[in-house]
């Protein structure tokens, strides 16, 4: 693809990160434990995974367990992992007849045996589909991301095959998580809050930020069309003047 075109090739997003926020709260308004949040927040994330079939829209990263997330009280983090595990068998079979591929992100070291299991099991089912690659992060981070990427070079610099001047941008991109996917290009936050959390900090450079009001179990077509809609109204200038970006347009029209 032709720099030109990447400049104006927005009509739809083509990586979409969510960051599934309020469903905590959501549950609390309704004087229910969070737990049964999270829970209604799967049929939200079975929502968003058919709109992004049904658009097209090949890559899909929702933010499912941060590295922090371990703060929270036990009984939540337990509750968390087992519909986790839950999800995961229930819905894989699913994912699979609809084409979905599933890649998880995020140091897994750290989840039970058997969610790791669970895990290798579906990734390798679905490995070969590709109507939409659904990327889920846990126990993920942005730093830990670019860490992760650092290490790699890093040992490769100490073995002697590669020269520290070789390290440049698009080499660190290589070993950034989801490197051979479309780059993001928006990311959403429910649940009003107005901050990244430490998700794709690489990612997002030049991602379209939208924040939205409403709480993750209540996040359906219409509040995701709007979002696309915001994205596709949005003049995306990577660094380039609008008149710049409004030559290449006419010129690719005339083309
Ligand atoms: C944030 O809301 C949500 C989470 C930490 C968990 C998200 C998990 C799911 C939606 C379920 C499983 C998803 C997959 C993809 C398997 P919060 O608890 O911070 O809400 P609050 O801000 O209202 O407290």
């Amino acid at each position: 693809m032709s720099e030109q075109t990447k400049v104006l090739n927005n009509a739809l997003p083509q990586h979409v990160g969510i960051i599934m926020d309020g469903n905590g709260r959501w549950a609390e308004r309704q004087g229910k434990p969070r737990v049964w949040g999270h829970k209604k927040g799967v049929d939200a994330v079975r929502r968003a995974v058919s709109l992004c079939r049904k658009l097209g829209i090949p890559s899909l990263t929702l933010f499912a367990f941060s590295s922090e997330n371990w703060r929270r009280p036990e009984d939540e983090v337990s509750s968390l992992m087992e519909l986790f595990l839950f999800v995961l068998q229930k819905e894989v079979k699913a994912l699979h007849k609809n084409q979905v591929r599933l890649n998880i992100i995020g140091d897994l070291s750290k989840f039970s045996d058997k969610l790791q299991q669970n895990i290798a099991k579906a990734q390798e089912l679905t490995s070969g589909n590709t109507g939409l690659t659904l990327n889920v992060a846990a126990n993920y981070g942005g730093r830990w991301d670019i860490i992760n990427a650092s290490q790699q070079m890093a040992k490769q610099v100490a073995a002697g095959s590669l020269a520290p001047e070789a390290i440049t941008e698009e080499l660190f991109a290589k070993h950034i998580q989801m490197h051979e996917q479309p780059e993001l290009d928006l990311l959403i936050r429910t649940g009003g809050d107005i901050r990244i959390s430490n998700f794709l900090l690489w990612q997002a450079a030049y991602a379209e930020l939208c924040f939205i009001e409403t709480l993750w179990p209540d996040f359906d077509d219409q509040v995701f069309a709007d979002a696309i809609a915001s994205f596709v109204s949005r003049e995306r200038r990577f660094g380039c003047t609008g008149a710049q970006i409004r030559e290449l347009a006419a010129g690719t029209v005339q083309g």
